[in-house]
């Protein structure tokens, strides 16, 4: 395993770098940062995740080294908090497109795909009234197919799987650097996620308040939720929040 060597202090967001050997979840680490006043474009980055955390409940996992498992704590105005998830998972793929010969599509709201493998996932934790929100990113960059946990085998992906060749983490965690603006950019991050958008026209299943249900999905609208429409013919929105996204298609 080859560590990072990031430049000290120097972050990928141009805030204050803290790199760690091991940490439960960077997340909380940043969190832990974030209320003790740490600024806008702080990221935590760690070799190892004892307890990563994934959306709605899930474990994260990735072996040591491989991974770029990240937090990074961002200070923006209300409007610009409430565009991240999509803006992230854009962001997300640009970096890995730019250190590797992939193209990447984002299951909504914020899944990275290769070749309808996952090869990203992402946690936004956000407090709104307080300004702030913590982006943890878990990106597979170097993981070799063999090194994934044996239920992840045939679903994830890593920038190596897909391209055969060796990727290097610190060409992965510099090319984030072309966030931050980005982040800030309202007008961008609609139509840059509708090019990249995998379920556009696909059968879904989803799961809200304990029932399940099915349709084909429409695109996001320009607040950033899914619209789908229901075998019944009805048009419904689905908020990231709120639902659960079955994986596999109900038909
Ligand atoms: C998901 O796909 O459900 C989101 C996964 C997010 C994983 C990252 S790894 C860095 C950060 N720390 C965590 O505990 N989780 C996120």
């Amino acid at each position: 395993m080859t560590p990072l060597r990031p430049r000290p202090g120097t972050g990928p967001l141009e805030g204050p770098l803290v790199h760690l050997d091991s940490t439960g979840s960077t997340n909380d680490h940043a969190r832990e940062l974030a209320l003790r006043g740490a600024p806008h474009g702080t990221v935590v980055v760690a070799e190892q995740q004892t307890a990563g955390r994934g959306r709605q409940g899930r474990t994260w996992s990735a072996p040591p080294g491989r991974a770029l498992t990240l937090s990074a704590i961002v200070r923006l105005p209300g409007a610009a908090l409430e565009q991240l998830p999509l803006a992230v998972a854009v962001a997300v793929c640009e970096a890995c497109e730019g250190v590797a010969a992939v193209t990447c599509r984002i299951k909504w709201p914020n899944d990275v795909w290769i070749e309808n493998r996952k090869a990203a996932g992402v946690l936004i934790e956000a407090r709104p009234l307080d300004g702030w929100a913590v982006i943890g990113i878990g990106l597979n960059v170097d993981t070799e197919p063999g090194e994934f946990p044996s239920e992840l085998r045939d679903t994830a992906a890593s920038l190596r799987s897909a391209t055969g060749r060796r990727v290097d983490r610190e060409d992965a965690l510099a090319r984030l650097a072309a966030w931050l603006p980005r982040l800030e950019d309202e007008g961008a991050v609609a139509g840059a996620f509708r090019a990249r958008d995998a379920l556009q026209g696909e059968r879904i299943a989803w799961t809200t308040a304990g029932e399940r249900q099915a349709g084909e999905a429409r695109g996001i609208d320009d607040d950033g939720a899914l619209v789908v429409f229901t075998d019944a013919g009805e048009r419904v929105r689905l908020d990231a929040g709120e639902v659960h996204l079955d994986r596999e298609p109900a038909a």
